[in-house]
């Protein structure tokens, strides 16, 4: 028919969680058991792309993931909240002349067409889902003209496709509050502790030890752990609180020593909750906790932490460290696993980027 398509596209990158999200408050607002942090890498390697197109002639909504189209999206959960979220915040489309073209109402007479691609592996612990969610929050926010009512709404909205989602919104150093004084959970949202400016000096280095498909998804991990795991229950009542504190000032003070140690500390103690989750879940393997070892030696070596690793739901590593060491971690990784081509050392710094290794 001749009815007008409209079409936004957005990207957003992925993030590393520093003090980690594990667990389920509330599976229906997906809000978290303890507040996170995370560190959002830089858009130009480690990103999502994301296209949408809303049209009266679409018959539904449809996604495609990598040029892959997803059946049965439309009934999806986790999409239908954003779309329907972001939605709700719609604002008319007007003409350079003020002419209205869709009205707010207009705007769920449309279907939504929504097309995206990763630059890096899906499932593989890189948080893709991350990235996927907020580039689709950003996309829909342009498509329809959204306006946010109170500042963080939108990462409520990316909240609901992936927990993390909420964190890639931003650049820089963001936070994740749990929330839970509000019945809607509207207070389970993500903040920006500092800029991507602020520390221009810190870098990831991403080893990509495998790009499989992680075997035990985040939310189904999720779930057996706050079942079954006491140590998840400690972590979540006495340990991330005081870490978050810590961390964020240690990240606003520049302090590596302080920020590694905690995030090394909290990887592991992710994982170690992984462990006491019954039956348990491995995401690590043997190049994984080699990497480990390699990295406390190489501290030890250096009378000081000079890199700082963590795994999120999958064997691969990120490193963080700073500019001057940069080269020396990457190479310190290289002379261990010649054969990881992938091995990028990236800048949160939006739009710089120094790819050490080819
Ligand atoms: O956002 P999800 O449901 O994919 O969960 C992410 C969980 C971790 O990556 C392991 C930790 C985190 O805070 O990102």
């Amino acid at each position: 028919s001749g009815a007008p398509m409209y079409m936004e596209t957005s990207s957003a990158p992925t993030n590393i969680a520093t003090i980690k999200y594990w667990g389920k408050a509330d599976a229906k607002w997906n809000t978290p058991i303890n507040d996170s942090v995370s560190v959002t890498l830089n858009q130009d390697d480690l990103k999502a792309v994301t296209t949408v197109a809303a049209s009266s002639s679409f018959e539904k909504d449809r996604l495609w993931l990598n040029g892959e189209e997803e059946e049965g999206a439309a009934a999806n959960k986790r999409f239908r909240a954003c779309i329907d979220g972001v939605r709700a915040l719609a604002t008319a489309k007007k003409d350079a002349d003020g002419k209205v073209l869709v009205t707010k109402e207009g705007w769920s007479r449309m279907k939504i067409h929504v097309s995206s691609y990763n630059t890096f592996p899906t499932a593989a612990g890189l948080a893709s889902s991350a990235a996927g969610y907020a580039a689709l929050v950003a996309a829909l926010t342009l498509l329809f003209g959204a306006k946010e009512e109170f500042p963080g709404q939108l990462t409520t909205i990316a909240r609901q496709g992936s927990g993390s989602a909420c964190r890639s919104l931003d650049g820089g150093f963001v936070a994740w509050r749990k929330g839970g004084e509000k019945a809607d959970w509207s207070d389970s949202l993500a903040e920006q502790v500092a800029n991507e400016k602020h520390w221009p000096e810190i870098r990831a280095v991403i080893m990509v030890v495998s790009d499989a498909k992680k075997d035990t998804s985040s939310t189904a991990g999720m779930s057996t752990s706050v079942e079954t795991s006491l140590l998840l229950k400690h972590r979540a009542e006495t340990v991330v609180s005081k870490r978050m504190e810590t961390i964020e000032k240690a990240f606003l003070a520049k302090d590596f020593e302080t920020f590694g140690q905690l995030t090394m500390a909290d990887s592991n103690q992710f994982h170690a909750t992984c462990m006491d989750t019954y039956p348990p879940i491995f995401y690590m393997n043997d190049i994984s906790n080699s990497i480990i070892r390699i990295i406390h030696a190489y501290n030890k070596w250096a009378g000081k932490i000079r890199a700082a690793y963590t795994f999120d739901a999958g064997p691969n590593a990120v490193l963080f460290t700073l500019d001057e060491y940069a080269v020396e971690v990457g190479a310190l990784m290289l002379h261990y696993y010649p054969e990881f081509g992938e091995n990028y050392v990236n800048n949160p710094d939006f739009g710089m980027k120094i790819k050490a290794f080819d």
